[in-house]
């Protein structure tokens, strides 16, 4: 029996066993698998239920027997939700309905059929939930990027990429230095910042991270789309150590949700990764809040306000 768990905290479908240590529910027999689209989740999941766990931007392939998906409005976007329906279904024959798939739905019942009901109207239509859509900044031609369902921004360009992008490009247009320049964009998501500072400023040479399986897999594609020939990680603590020290500018916009812990792994990354006199950009909303965290790392932190954002500049 191969069981395959989806969804945003799916992996609670484990339960405490004895001792505390936590093992598959009596609901969840044989071969389980975990599947993950970020990779901080899944070294998450692998250290408390030591499950078997899969971090990829689509499900993946097998006979799976049983698919239990968690989701609803709270846990992901109704986008997001759909779109590993569908591809639950395609997995399935389009077998929505137990024993072989199961959906846990944290809403309302109206919603949760809703859900089911799209897919199950046209079991024949696949849906593309890929958008493209177009940024800019100053002094540089708009490019064309894709983003995808829980690759961050869906849709559209984010105002603090923006903010961060148009900065750095505007220093570095300034700085007219003819070296080649390494530029990392960490939690590049589908590679604003990087893509848009690489195509406005042309001898880059850049490397995008992110923590998102989806957000790699995009900026992967956009740069290959804009010829722009970058590296592209799947990582959720920062660069390899072969990397330390060969970066001559760092950017961040990084997820502002959990009392700046991800903001202070991306200034550990920053400070590891700088050169000496390497320059790191951080976007925030809040000086005010971001300021004390960036001093444990940088003793000298010039703000510079685009937009409704404020970016942190440090000198390494
Ligand atoms: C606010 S979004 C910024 C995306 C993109 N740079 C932009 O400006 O549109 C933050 C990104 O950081 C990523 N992220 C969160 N934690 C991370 C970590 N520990 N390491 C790398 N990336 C991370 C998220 O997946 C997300 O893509």
């Amino acid at each position: 029996m191969k069981t395959l768990l989806v969804g945003y905290r799916a992996s609670d479908l484990f339960e405490k066993g004895r001792h505390g240590k936590k093992k598959p529910s009596a609901l969840l027999e044989g071969d389980v698998t975990c599947h993950t689209l970020d990779i901080y989740e899944r070294h998450a999941i692998e250290k408390v239920h030591h499950a078997k766990t899969i971090c990829s931007p689509h499900l993946p392939e097998g006979d799976w027997d049983k698919i239990y998906f968690k989701t609803g409005p709270k846990r992901m976007s109704a986008e997001l939700s759909l779109d590993l329906l569908q591809e639950i279904s395609l997995r399935l024959g389009g077998e929505l309905k137990p024993p072989r798939f199961m959906l846990e739905f944290d809403g309302k019942e109206r919603d949760k059929n809703d859900l089911i009901d799209k897919i199950l109207c046209d079991p024949k239509r696949v849906r593309n939930f890929t958008a493209k859509w177009t940024a800019s900044v100053p002094g540089a031609k708009p490019i064309e990027l894709e983003s995808a369902p829980g690759c961050f921004c869906h849709r559209r360009a984010d105002e603090g990429g923006l903010a961060l992008a148009e900065t750095i490009s505007r220093e570095l247009q300034e700085a007219r230095t003819q070296e080649t320049l390494r530029l990392l964009d960490m939690g590049c998501g589908c590679g604003l910042v990087g893509l848009l500072v690489a195509t406005a400023v042309k001898n880059i040479d850049l490397v995008m991270v992110d923590s998102h399986s989806r957000a790699v897999e995009e900026a992967n594609k956009n740069a290959s789309q804009l010829g722009i020939n970058a590296e592209v990680i799947l990582a959720d603590s920062g660069t390899p150590k072969r990397m330390d020290e060969t970066f001559d500018f760092f950017a961040g916009n990084p997820p502002y949700y959990s009392e700046y812990r991800i903001a202070e792994v991306f200034y550990e990354t920053a400070l590891r990764a700088l050169k000496k006199g390497g320059v790191c950009y951080m976007v925030c909303k809040n000086a005010l809040g971001l300021e004390p965290v960036a001093r444990k790392y940088f003793d000298n932190i010039e703000i510079i306000h685009r937009r409704a954002y404020a970016i942190l500049k440090s000198k390494k």
